[in-house]
C-alpha cells in the first residue's frame, strides 16, 4: 500500500479539516504518498484529484468546512460512474481510499468495494452522529455547541419579552442534535423523529410553566420531527403564548470544531492509515466507551443508531 486516496463526502462537517491533516501526515510519516480528491465522489469520476503534501494540510486543523470540498454525487450510484472512478484508480495508481462521510458515502464505499477490491476504510464525519457503531461522529460535539450557544442568546431575549421560542434544528432522520442541545440548554420539550410526541401535552407544560412564574420557553424541534413553524403556529394557536420560531439552518454545520472533534479527527485519521497499511480491506473507525475501535463499513451503514431514549426521558424530568 503505497499511495492512499482521500476525500470527504455528504453534508460537510466542522473537524473534517483535522481528519485530512491527520491522514496526510500520518501516511507521510510512514513513507506513503497521498491522493486527495475533491468534491467526495463527484470528483473521484470526474479526476479531479492530485497528490497532497505536508504543507497542503497546513493551517487547517482549526478551521470548518472540507479543503477537499464535498459533495453528494447521484453519478457514483450508477455502474457507470463507479466504472469512471475504477479507470481514475488505475490512472492515478490509488491502492486504497479512505472516506470521510456519512452513512450514504460509506455505501458508496462499499459498494465499490464490492465490484473492483479497492480496500476502502471509512471515517464517520456527520453532525448528525446517526452513525451506528461509534457513539461520536466528527462535527456533532461542534454542532451541539453551537446550538446550545444559540439557546443562550435565544433565552436573553426570550425573558426580556416572556416569549416562548421554538429552535428548530437538523437531523433529517436522526433527534441526536436536538436531545443533545436541548437537555445541555435546558428546553422545556424536545422533538425528535424517533419518539411519537402530542403537542397537547407540550402546550399543557407550557402553561403550566407560566403558571408558576416562569418568564420564558424554550422548544427544541429537529426538523425531521416536525416543522419549527407549523410547530410555532400551532402552540400559538393552542396557548396564546407570544410564540416565536428560529430555524438555525446550516450556521450548525459551520465553525471552528471543538477541541473534542479536533482530537476524534486526528486519531481517527490517523487510525484510518493504520489499517489500510495493515492490509484491511473494507473497515470504518468508531470511538467506542472512549476507546478506538474498528468495525466491518457496512455493520456501520446498514444498521440504525439507537438513540438514547432515557435521555429524552431524564431531559423532560429535569425541565419539569
Ligand atoms: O447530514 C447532515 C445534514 O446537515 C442533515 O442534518 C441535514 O438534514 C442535511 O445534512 C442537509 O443537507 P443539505 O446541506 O444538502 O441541504
Amino acid at each position: 500500500m503505497q499511495r492512499i486516496a482521500l476525500l470527504t463526502s455528504g453534508g460537510d462537517s466542522p473537524g473534517m479539516n483535522a481528519a485530512i491533516r491527520a491522514v496526510v501526515r500520518k501516511s507521510i510519516y510512514h513513507g506513503r504518498e497521498v491522493i486527495g480528491i475533491r468534491r467526495g465522489f463527484a470528483g473521484f469520476i470526474e479526476a479531479d484529484m492530485g497528490p497532497m503534501n505536508l504543507s497542503s494540510v497546513a493551517d487547517i486543523i482549526h478551521r470548518g468546512g472540507t479543503v477537499l470540498r464535498t459533495a453528494r454525487s447521484e453519478e457514483f450510484k450508477t455502474a457507470e460512474g463507479r466504472e469512471q472512478a475504477w479507470e481514475n484508480v488505475g490512472r492515478f495508481g490509488i491502492q486504497g481510499l479512505i472516506v470521510v462521510g456519512g452513512d450514504g458515502s460509506f455505501a458508496g464505499a462499499d459498494i465499490f468495494h464490492s465490484e473492483y477490491n479497492l480496500p476502502v476504510v471509512g471515517i464517520p464525519g456527520t453532525i448528525d452522529n446517526d452513525i451506528a457503531g461509534t457513539d461520536f461522529s466528527i462535527g456533532f460535539d461542534t454542532a451541539v455547541n453551537t446550538v446550545v450557544e444559540a439557546i443562550n442568546k435565544i433565552r436573553d431575549t426570550a425573558t426580556s419579552h416572556e416569549r416562548t421560542f421554538i429552535v428548530e434544528v437538523m437531523g433529517r432522520n436522526s433527534g441526536s442534535i436536538a436531545l443533545s442541545s436541548g437537555l445541555a440548554g435546558g428546553a422545556e420539550s424536545i422533538l425528535i423523529p424517533e419518539r411519537e410526541y402530542d403537542l397537547d401535552q407540550v402546550c399543557k407544560k407550557l402553561n403550566r410553566g407560566y403558571k408558576r412564574g416562569k418568564l420564558h420557553s424554550v422548544i427544541i424541534v429537529a426538523e425531521g420531527a416536525a416543522s419549527g413553524i407549523d410547530v410555532g403556529k400551532e402552540i400559538k394557536r393552542e396557548t396564546g403564548l407570544d410564540t416565536k420560531v428560529t430555524i438555525l439552518g446550516h450556521l450548525q454545520r459551520g465553525g471552528n470544531p471543538t477541541a473534542f472533534d479536533r482530537n476524534l479527527a486526528s486519531i481517527m485519521g490517523a487510525k484510518a492509515v493504520d489499517l489500510l497499511i495493515q492490509g484491511e480491506q473494507k473497515k470504518m473507525v468508531g470511538m467506542v466507551a472512549g476507546d478506538i475501535i474498528t468495525m466491518d463499513l457496512d455493520e456501520a451503514f446498514k444498521e440504525v443508531k439507537p438513540l438514547d431514549l432515557e435521555l429524552h426521558k431524564l431531559a423532560a424530568i429535569l425541565s419539569i
